[in-house]
């Protein structure tokens, strides 16, 4: 059985081993310089916790994560430019700092990447695994695109936001999860209970992010604070906000939502207060937790000892309890 930190520094000495090539250097360089830029590191440490939870050889799960974090990374850079967001872990962005189009190609050959690290998983289960991280890496893409969607859509429902957060950030903590739990041997069905934890853990996961976005301290964060307002993007904030105004209020937060003349600080300043007034960041602080709990749920229902539980219940309060 590894701790948290044990399993973190395990996984930061496999990506510190990791070296891409140096030619053409606009397109391997970025991908340094992101990886490089650190990050929770929070998918890696899931796919060997899932390993260790039912016995397996932790050793054998380092590649496998190290795809996990790879095409997360992909995923992020690829994310920042259709969000038009500047900063990614308190630096500029790729597309910011090199181009569009140098983020686009650097991203692309880090999914590939990806598949090379994971398709090195024990040839018996290779077919199984490239299955998960196959439906994963299309249910992003599939959350992303209705992500972008709801940009512009006038009502969004939370039924239909969670589907959309399951999607684009919640299959990718259960696939994380449930790959570990096949190279760990865990039967379909065990593995399956792991991957519902996850899922759930990570609608929890991008709820607390959205509200982080809001709310989070702009030095710890690492990304720009009231990027999702500006993007008028349909957060579980948003949507609740729009559901609880009267008449006046949503009349002035639809007001900064069409205006193409506020500034962004006014608008960021101006959305926010109207949040503070309806008690939002409670409520989305509410539903979060009940996400948890119900991943947690999901949790007690496997079929391993106690102890070896414990360290995913401690990752899951991590993850609600986070500032950045
Ligand atoms: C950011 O993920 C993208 C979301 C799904 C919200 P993380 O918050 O895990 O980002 P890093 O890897 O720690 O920077
Ligand atoms: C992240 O959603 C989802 C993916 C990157 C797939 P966000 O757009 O909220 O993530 P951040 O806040 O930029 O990290
Ligand atoms: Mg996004
Ligand atoms: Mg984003
Ligand atoms: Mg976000």
């Amino acid at each position: 059985m590894y701790s948290i930190p044990q399993l973190q520094q395990i996984i930061q000495k496999a990506m510190d081993d990791k070296q891409y090539p140096s030619h053409p250097k606009e397109l391997y360089e970025p991908i340094a310089y992101l990886m490089a830029l650190g990050g929770k590191r929070l998918r890696p440490a899931l796919v060997l916790m899932a390993t260790d939870l039912f016995g397996g050889d932790i050793y054998k799960a380092i590649k496998p994560a190290l795809a996990i974090e790879t095409f997360h990374n992909f995923t992020l850079m690829h994310d920042d430019i259709m969000d038009k967001a500047p900063l990614r872990r308190g630096k500029p962005t790729v597309h910011e700092k090199w181009s569009e189009s140098v983020a686009i190609l650097s991203g692309d050959v880090m999914f590939v990447e990806a598949f090379k690290l994971m398709i090195q998983v024990d040839v018996f289960i290779l077919p199984q695994v490239l299955g998960v991280f196959n439906d994963t890496a299309v249910g992003v893409c599939e959350g992303q695109q209705i992500d972008m969607n709801f940009e512009t859509a006038r009502r969004v429902s939370v039924t239909d936001y969670v589907e959309m957060i399951r999607l684009k950030t919640a299959v990718l903590l259960g696939g994380a999860l449930k790959i570990g739990a096949l190279i760990g041997d865990a039967s379909l069905s065990e593995a399956d209970k792991l991957y519902d934890f996850g899922l759930n853990l990570g609608i929890a996961f991008q709820l607390q992010d959205d509200i982080l976005d809001v709310y989070g301290d702009p030095k710890k964060f690492g990304k720009q604070v009231g990027g999702d307002i500006l993007s008028n993007k349909k957060t579980f904030l948003l949507i609740k906000a729009l559901e609880l105004a009267d008449e006046q209020t949503l009349q002035q937060l639809n007001g900064y939502l069409d205006s193409a003349t506020i500034s962004p600080s006014e608008k960021v300043m101006a959305v926010t207060a109207i949040y503070n007034k309806l008690n939002i960041k409670a409520i989305a602080q509410a539903e979060m937790m009940a996400y948890a709990e119900i991943g947690l749920k999901a949790l007690s229902e496997i079929d391993a000892p106690d102890e070896r539980k414990m360290i995913l219940k401690e990752f899951a309060s991590i993850l609600v309890e986070r500032d950045n």
